[in-house]
């Protein structure tokens, strides 16, 4: 007779293609070793592992064919996490188009996909524009087919008082990040594949977090949440999932140049995070992976924060960091 042993680990980058995934040592009534391995490849003297019987597990659904026969579309593909995240739909097998206001930034991102042996295309648009984006989508579907995952990742920022913008400055941060959210939803519906398609909407922390400087995004990405649970409620029925990821500061991106522009700035906002890092772009990449996996079929109209903490006390965190000031 044999037992299975099992050990979870996380996102190793000894194992970029699966987010998690189980190892599994055989050890037999004597505890004599019998051999191990990863469960989604998993074979010991021949055999696969016991518990695959019992249904899919972990490791299977983060297979490296995750999204194979899927087609995703990406606004603000063009770079940044929603870029990662075209990354990581295309290295698990989806087709991916890239949706962004510059042809470049778009053609130079599905190439490099393309040439990792992936499959994408761009369509320039801003989401603000809803026939322009209507017509991009149209195009996207007539290349890749019926679409089944969706990232609304097209967001503005820049720091500001309240004071110090124009009724403009707060309109075009709510027009791209709520407005485009909501364009994209509302002309993407039609081409969906009904059931299972998923949809993504990128928030923010500003969302429940107020934030000086960040007024505009603050009440956008607050409508994006409440958009995301709306949609969750009106589309579930149709078998369409629609979540929220909340991403806290996340290292080499276009926002956080903007808002934490100086080593001294990074280091007084690292100190709140009780991890004590900025989460990487392919960190968010794999919350997203999840989110549109089966593992996730269950769960619609969730915000689901991954910030390393820092969301969950302020004025605790502040303390802790003020008390802990050593890294
Ligand atoms: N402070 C105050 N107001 C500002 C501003 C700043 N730093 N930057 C832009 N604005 C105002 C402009 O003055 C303008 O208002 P006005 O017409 O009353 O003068 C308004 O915002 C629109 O600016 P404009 O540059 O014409 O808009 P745009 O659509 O080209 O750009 C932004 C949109 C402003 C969000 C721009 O920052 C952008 O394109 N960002 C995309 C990339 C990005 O922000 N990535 C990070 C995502 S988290």
């Amino acid at each position: 007779m044999t037992f299975d042993h099992r050990v979870k680990l996380s996102g190793s980058r000894a194992a970029p293609t699966s987010f998690l995934r189980q190892i599994v040592v055989q050890l037999d009534d004597h505890n004599h070793f019998h051999g191990f391995g990863t469960s989604d490849r998993f074979a010991v003297r021949g055999e696969r592992a016991a518990f695959h019987s019992a249904g899919a597990c972990m490791a299977e659904v983060f297979g490296q064919e995750l999204l194979a026969k899927k087609n995703a579309i990406i606004t603000g593909g063009g770079s940044g996490i929603n870029l990662a995240i075209a990354r990581r739909f295309a290295a698990h097998g989806a087709s991916v188009a890239l949706i962004g206001r510059t042809k470049e930034k778009l053609d130079s991102a599905a190439d490099e996909i393309r040439r990792t042996g992936g499959t994408a295309s761009g369509h320039p648009a801003d989401v603000r524009d809803y026939d322009a984006l209507a017509a991009a989508i149209k195009s996207a579907r007539e290349i890749h087919g019926e679409i089944d995952l969706v990232v609304c990742g097209a967001a503005g920022n820049f720091p500001a008082p309240a004071l110090g913008m124009s009724a403009n400055g707060f309109k075009a941060v709510v027009d791209i990040d709520l407005l485009g959210t909501f364009n994209t939803c509302r002309a993407v519906f039609e081409h969906l594949r009904r059931p299972g398609a998923s949809i993504i909407n990128i928030s923010a922390m500003q969302a429940f977090t107020p934030t000086p400087m960040q007024a505009h995004v603050c009440a956008a990405k607050a409508g994006v949440d409440m958009l995301t649970k709306c949609l969750a409620i009106e589309w579930g029925p149709d078998g369409v999932r629609v979540n929220s990821i909340a991403p806290g500061a996340v290292d080499d991106t276009e926002g956080m140049k903007r808002l934490a522009p100086t080593p001294e700035i990074q280091k007084q906002l690292t100190r709140s995070i009780p991890l004590r890092r900025f989460a990487t772009k392919d960190e968010i990449a794999d919350l997203a992976l999840f989110l549109c996996s089966d593992a996730a079929k269950f769960i619609t109209g969730a915000v689901v924060v991954c910030d390393g903490g820092q969301s969950l006390a302020g004025l605790g965190v502040n303390m802790m960091a003020a008390m802990q000031p050593r890294s």
